[in-house]
């Protein structure tokens, strides 16, 4: 893990808003750089030397993502702008017109808001039933409960793999087995796992899987939707135009190209999907293991650290991911933030967008400091040294 192929590190920030969005290497930016300077076309619409290279660039970043996920087929990754256009393309494209009033959706309350407020809204719509699974005590997700809340009306169970402030790791191929034998849809939001931990959809029979580049440093605005073939082929798009059509006529006769053409309708994120493979190759080249491994070690090092500290509440000691949530005690998330930001230690503060969590951990905001590849244990002591100074927090922000 090369810190220099990360110039923005430079600058001396300690970032551990990686749940957030994460930096990009020089690798990525140079591959989107490229596209624009070097070969810009449009994909799927030239004959000439530039587009055919794009066309060829853009379908082979779908290789790349069918390989990271282990789908079946490369035609069951479509791009979109990320997670949450991902979830509610599934929600309203497909689920809204195969679910009926009654039928039941299991998600958590840790779930972030992309997969929560769609169910809602489709609630809304068409009356289905959204049931939360419980969490344990340390707030993760009590999987042995599932079961027993499956009924005849329970259709789909959808779920973070990671959680974003708890970061618990879901057992996907326990619940994936549940579905399986219950004939339930599995939704997994991988948003913040996918540069994280290696994920299969066929191994956890994964219905559909949802995430975003920027998380897994790649860039903004680009994300996939991957869906069991035979799914997304029922699938509706919720965007009709160009580059997605066969051909319609003036008697208003039409006919949409296939999967998973059909869900890319205009001009597309093309330097996103290139950056998104340049990010993936990176990724790969390190290995899950290894960055999994960095992640936990430095996770533990700030729980054993933060734990001498008096005042300090740690709300999810136990996660195996590179989250770290914690309170100074009687002191708001936000002043503790704008405090670190004093230091040049980026953390994340409030609700993180899962603004259900708060019924089961009792608080509305947080303090969310989350690692990624290029964070060193110099950088966790940072923090812990910054926190000790906690006294002096309101002399800091007024
Ligand atoms: C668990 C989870 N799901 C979904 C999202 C939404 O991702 P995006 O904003 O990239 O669509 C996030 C973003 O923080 C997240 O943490």
């Amino acid at each position: 893990m090369n810190r220099d192929d990360f110039p923005i590190l430079n600058s001396g920030v300690i970032y551990f808003d990686n749940g957030a969005t994460t930096f990009k290497p020089k690798c990525v930016v140079e591959a989107v750089k490229a596209y624009y300077e070097d070969y810009t076309a449009n994909a799927h619409r030239g004959d000439y030397d530039n587009s055919l290279r794009v066309d060829k660039m853009y379908e082979e970043v779908r290789n790349k993502v069918r390989n990271l996920i282990n789908a079946e087929k490369d035609e069951e990754i479509v791009y979109t702008k990320g997670t949450t256009e991902s979830i509610n393309m599934v929600v309203f494209g497909y689920l809204a017109k195969k679910l009926k009033k009654g039928d039941e959706v299991l998600l958590s309350k840790s779930e972030h808001a992309s997969n929560v407020l769609p169910w809602i809204i489709l609630q809304e719509k068409i009356g289905i039933v959204i049931k939360y699974i419980p969490l344990r005590e340390d707030f993760s997700l009590n999987d042995d409960l599932i079961e027993d809340m499956i009924n005849e009306k329970t259709k789909v169970i959808s779920l973070a793999h990671v959680t974003n402030v708890i970061g618990d790791v879901r057992n996907l191929q326990k619940i994936g087995d549940i579905c399986k034998k219950h004939n339930l849809l599995f939704i997994v939001d991988a948003a913040q796992s996918i540069g994280h931990l290696k994920v299969d959809v066929q191994e956890c029979n994964v219905s559909f899987l949802a995430f975003s580049a920027h998380k897994m440093l790649g860039p903004t605005g680009i994300g996939v939707l991957y869906g069991k073939y035979d799914l997304l082929k029922e699938m509706d798009p919720l965007t009709y135009g160009g580059g997605m059509n066969a051909f319609f006529e003036a008697d208003c006769s039409y006919e949409l190209k296939d999967v998973p053409w059909k869900f890319e309708a205009g001009t597309q994120n093309i330097a996103g999907v290139i950056g998104m493979g340049r990010a993936i190759d990176y990724i790969l080249e390190i290995g899950f293991d290894k960055i999994h491994q960095h992640e936990m070690k430095l996770k533990n090092l700030a729980i054993q650290e933060l734990k001498k500290i008096p005042n300090i509440k740690i709300y999810n000691e136990k996660t195996e991911s590179g989250i770290v949530t914690f309170n100074i005690d009687k002191v708001f998330s936000q002043d503790t933030a704008v405090f670190l930001n004093r230091f040049k230690i980026a953390v994340r503060s409030g609700n993180h967008c899962a603004k259900i969590l708060k019924d089961e951990i009792g608080i509305t905001n947080t303090c969310r400091a989350s690692f990624y590849l290029y964070n060193t244990e110099e950088e966790v002591m940072a923090l812990v040294a910054a926190l000790k100074r906690q006294d002096e927090v309101y002399d800091h922000i007024i």
